[in-house]
């Protein structure tokens, strides 16, 4: 086999001098005509090319830049880091961070995709997505890299702000959401990272081992809905191995599952620096090496480089050449790869409209999908007595306090990070909300923020920032106190160190309660904390993720009641890092680590295993109530039918409002082990003061099934479902059976 490959190599390498194919081609080129198909596009210009241009396609000429032909007019994709907005393409991300950008590139900081996530609203998502891709253009870009669908596995994952939380059904609505919208625009978005990337702790070296079954009820789903929902165009392999090979040589992966099974017909991209092979790479079904070129070599010499030893560089065209010599890759799968890339060039329309820069970014537009995404995605956790709204006729001052309350934390660290052109942090959010009602607000820092100002961190200096803290919110009607973690904590390239606050936040939230007993705690974090310290004497509490540039203006409208929180929770939050279902086995040992918690990923486990969160999956309170009633499901059905669900929701209370209603199906009588409930379904009704409206959904088969790893194929046993419609995994209100019929 190899020796009839490397003759052929030689004849075609003949052939491709002798043909002429250095010279120009003609202007009336099938794959110039716009009004051809992408796929007859790319199969004529693929006849075209020498085998030196393709194999040259396979890795990036840049940093940021895939490789550019020019004799044929084919064009680099120029790509710029996300997904929670447009990152500066330049410089290595291997040590990302905001300050160590050297260039400044600004854009919009949308909030973390765990808020949008909280939203539950993919219309929203899908505006984001699409201004993203408007400011993707506007700079002169092609491609995003994102959306970040990992699964939030376990609570310490130092990139869980950038997904959307535990459920792959959530998940994947959400994922397709933002790919539709960054697609809208011509843009190329990058699903990632294929696959199982849950934590950072090794991620370049660690060895994910998984059953089937976990791999796609829990981790696959979102990638699956990307390729045959939203036909995504690109999808990036992760860093780690997955069962023994890495993902990026892992021909299970890519060529059976990704491409064979699902469907896949865009280009796969390699995490940066997450090749270790040639032939056994491209032979898997990688198409694109990234990065290329020179920042590509100093990366991989760089003594600062985070890489494991004897990443990238494998794809670099010689290198490729070398191994078609030696017969180790046929021209078949060359062909098969540089097409996938040129299909996206074409579909994607920048070979025929490329983007120059200097377009608008940060638009009016833009901002304001930030600022919706940030409002609906804080969560009101808990508010005893209605602390909350603040009642401005009878409030006035208030006590701003914390480390994250004066500071923009807009984000989480790594490749995600945007910098914006300004960020409201909750203080000058809050002022500029109280001085319309007459509100004085002061401020207290109360702790410094773990790690960022060790210079003035004496016992003493942390005293009277305490002290300063009890005076200011003793002497103020309610007080907030804004905790968490920042960038430098809570970033891609670690995992946070442990669930609990940084240093000192728990004992200021304490001493805080202590001298005013009207005190709402605002958690400004992607990764859930411990709040056993304070939890139970916190009479308000509030989720606000990282709120991108508008987070604290989001927060100010809540706090004020100018919108009624709608946010619920995308993730469980536990009570103690051991409760949470992976515990036991994160973060491995010598360099494997096994999900052997299965599919009982986040409520799955913990409502199965009857295990007490902090607060649920799906929970979030209002300013107001919600009745539920009247539920109709379809009462027998057959695997190729849908169940219809319909019910009314009628807002009780005296606040217009947005519900999330939320679908569970429980399967009590399959032959397999099940969770408890899954969500299969989910819909968000705004609703003024008392008006109710009908909700409709529809189940599918997926929706009663699992996947059956004898059969290697997704199933759903005949019998008696149970439909659950609730407000969250626990707060199940309505429930009624439906049959499959044999
Ligand atoms: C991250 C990716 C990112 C890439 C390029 C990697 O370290 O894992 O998510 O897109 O860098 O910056």
């Amino acid at each position: 086999m190899r020796t009839r490959l490397a003759v052929a190599f030689s004849v075609l390498c003949l052939a491709t001098f002798c043909n002429g194919y250095s010279q120009s081609v003609p202007s009336n080129a099938p794959y110039k005509n716009p009004k051809l198909s992408a796929d007859a596009r790319a199969d004529d210009l693929l006849k075209r090319m020498t085998l030196e241009e393709k194999a040259t396609m396979l890795a990036g000429s840049g940093w940021m830049e895939s490789a550019p032909i020019e004799r044929l007019g084919i064009p680099a994709i120029h790509m710029a880091d996300g997904p929670l907005g447009v990152r500066s393409w330049m410089g290595s991300s291997a040590i990302t961070n905001a300050s160590s950008n050297p260039v400044k590139i600004e854009s919009t900081a949308f909030p973390s995709g765990v808020a949008m996530a909280a939203t539950w609203d993919p219309a929203l998502v899908e505006r984001e997505g699409k201004e993203i891709g408007e400011e993707v253009k506007a700079l002169g870009r092609d491609m995003i890299l994102g959306p970040t669908v990992n699964i939030n596995r376990q609570p310490l994952w130092g990139r869980n702000f950038e997904g959307y939380g535990e459920d792959p059904y959530l998940t994947s609505q959400l994922g397709v959401a933002y790919i539709f919208g960054v697609q809208s625009e011509g843009v190329i978005p990058s699903v990632k990272h294929f696959i199982a990337n849950n934590q950072e702790f090794e991620r370049h070296r660690i060895n994910v081992v998984m059953d089937e079954r976990t791999l796609h009820e829990i981790y696959l789903p979102a990638f699956k809905a990307a390729v045959q929902q939203a036909n995504v165009w690109t999808v990036m392999s992760a860093y780690n191995k997955l069962n023994g090979t890495y993902c990026a040589e892992n021909e299970e992966l890519l060529n059976t599952i990704l491409k064979r099974e699902l469907g896949f017909k865009g280009f796969v991209i390699s995490d940066w620096g997450s090749t270790y092979s040639t032939a056994p790479t491209v032979n898997a079904g990688m198409d694109l090496e990234m990065p290329g070129g020179e920042p590509a070599r100093k990366m991989i010499a760089s003594p600062r480089s985070l890489l494991a030893g004897n990443s990238g560089t494998w794809l670099e065209r010689d290198k490729v050449l070398a191994a078609m010599k030696a017969g180790q890759i046929s021209e078949a799968t060359l062909d098969d790869n540089v097409r996938r890339i040129l299909r996206v060039i074409f579909l994607s329309g920048i070979f025929d409209h490329p983007h120059p820069a200097g377009g608008p970014v940060d638009t009016p537009e833009q901002q304001a999908v930030a600022l919706q995404g940030a409002t609906e995605g804080i969560v009101l956790l808990k508010n005893e007595h209605a602390l909350l709204p603040i009642e401005q006729d009878k409030v006035h001052s208030l006590a701003v306090i914390g480390p994250n309350a004066a500071t923009a934390r807009t984000g989480g660290g790594g490749s995600s990070m945007v910098r914006p052109k300004f960020a409201i942090s909750p203080l000058d959010g809050i002022k500029t909300r109280a001085a319309k009602a007459g509100i004085t607000v002061t401020y207290a820092l109360g702790v410094g923020m773990e790690g960022e100002d060790s210079a003035s961190d004496t016992p003493e200096a942390r005293e009277a920032a305490l002290q300063e803290a009890v005076d200011v919110a003793s002497k103020a009607d309610v007080a907030v106190v804004v905790v968490g973690r920042y960038w430098k904590n809570e970033s891609e390239g670690f995992d946070v160190k442990t669930m609990d606050l940084p240093a000192g936040q728990d004992a200021l939230i304490e001493a805080v309660e202590k001298a005013n007993p009207r005190t709402v705690v605002v958690l400004n974090t992607g990764d859930p904390v411990t709040m056993t310290q304070w939890l139970d004497t916190t009479p308000a509490l509030l989720d606000m993720w990282y709120g991108g540039e508008e987070g604290g203006a989001a927060l100010a409208s809540i706090l004020f009641g100018d919108a009624n929180p709608s946010g619920k929770l995308p993730v469980t939050l536990p009570r103690r890092f051991e409760d949470s279902p992976a515990a036991a086995n994160y973060p491995g040992k010598d360099l494997t680590v096994h999900y052997a918690e299965g599919i009982y990923v986040g409520y799955r486990y913990y409502d199965t295993k009857k295990v007490e969160p902090a607060f649920p999956f799906g929970y979030g309170l209002r300013y107001t109530s919600f009745a539920y009633s009247g539920l109709k499901v379809t009462p027998r059905f057959s695997v190729d039918q849908s169940v219809a669900v319909s019910l009314r929701v009628r807002n009780t209370g005296k606040r217009a409002g947005a519900e999330v209603v939320q679908v569970y199906v429980h399967d009590g009588h399959s032959k397999i082990d099940r969770p408890v409930h899954e969500l299969k379904g989910f819909e968000k009704v705004d609703l003024m003061a008392g008006e109710s409206k009908t909700v409709t959904l529809k189940l599918d088969r997926a929706a009663f099934s699992y996947w059956n790893p004898a059969t290697k194929r997704w199933q759903a046993d005949p019998g008696t479902f149970e439909v659950q419609v609730g407000a969250s995994s626990r707060d199940i209100r309505l429930r009624a059976p439906v049959v499959l019929e044999r």
